[in-house]
């Protein structure tokens, strides 16, 4: 089964506007060809990013977004107001808004519901911290994770999904997880996939891996069988770095 690499900059919270133009700037000038290449500006950043990117195929997606449609949110982001500014895809439950911002399973199932609700795409992140890994329980965890956030979806519903596997542990520490390590979670998402919404699903997920991905990692990592592609958070602020990680996904 052959699926569409992606490439996806999860830009976090760095760029100012100026920084983000001249980056987006640059990234015009990458042709894509068969990867899918898609960033994640902060919010202040997106409609900039849009307008810059219109005619490339680079894809601009959001890093967050809120599980109620409208309200008394201060402060917060809504599916609608991303999508009137042409968003169609979202990162939901990285690790870090699992972690500093106390985002439980319960709320990122909303999320995804909302979004995929209004029509959107979703990379829905999942990721173990090491005393998890060290305790054996990594896979009960990911499990966990993948059936309470997204398997309450239709099977015709989950067709929107991607999903990124970031351990915590290699995430901007350098350390990057071995590659069987990789391999090993990315087949067990897929079975998991596979056993509840059956083969064509499972062959057409596609699963990223994040968590240090460099340009000397790279052409290794996206090689693994079951994985197709990146969510890159460091080496996605760097011109350079982010175009060879791209190249690398050329294969
Ligand atoms: P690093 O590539 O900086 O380790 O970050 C990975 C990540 O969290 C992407 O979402």
């Amino acid at each position: 089964m052959s699926r569409k690499k992606i490439v996806a900059g999860n830009w976090k919270m760095n760029m100012t506007q100026d920084q983000s133009i001249n980056l987006i700037s640059e990234l015009n000038q990458i042709t894509s060809n068969d990867v899918e290449i898609k960033i994640a500006p902060s919010f202040t950043n997106l409609s900039k990013a849009i307008l810059i990117l219109e005619n490339s195929e680079i894809e601009v997606i959001a890093q967050n977004v809120h599980f109620e449609e409208r309200g008394a949110f201060t402060g917060e982001i809504s599916v609608e107001m991303l999508k009137s500014i042409g968003v169609s895809n979202i990162i939901i439950g990285h690790s870090e808004r699992r972690k500093y911002f106390n985002e439980t399973d319960i709320i990122l199932s909303k999320k995804v519901k909302v979004a995929i609700d209004n029509s959107m795409k979703i990379i829905f992140c999942v990721g173990e911290e090491l005393s998890e890994r060290e305790k054996g329980n990594h896979f009960d965890l990911i499990k966990s994770q993948i059936i309470n956030g997204l398997f309450e979806l239709s099977t015709d519903k989950i067709k929107s999904v991607i999903v990124a596997y970031e351990p915590v542990w290699a995430i901007g520490t350098g350390k990057t997880a071995e590659n069987h390590q990789i391999q090993q979670m990315h087949e067990f998402i897929r079975k998991l996939f596979k056993d509840n919404y059956g083969n064509d699903i499972s062959n057409k997920l596609r699963i990223l891996y994040g968590g240090s991905v460099k340009p000397n990692n790279a052409k290794e990592i996206f090689s693994l069988a079951d994985v197709d592609g990146g969510l890159i958070g460091g080496a996605s602020l760097n011109f350079s770095d982010f175009k060879a990680i791209v190249q690398a996904a050329h294969g």
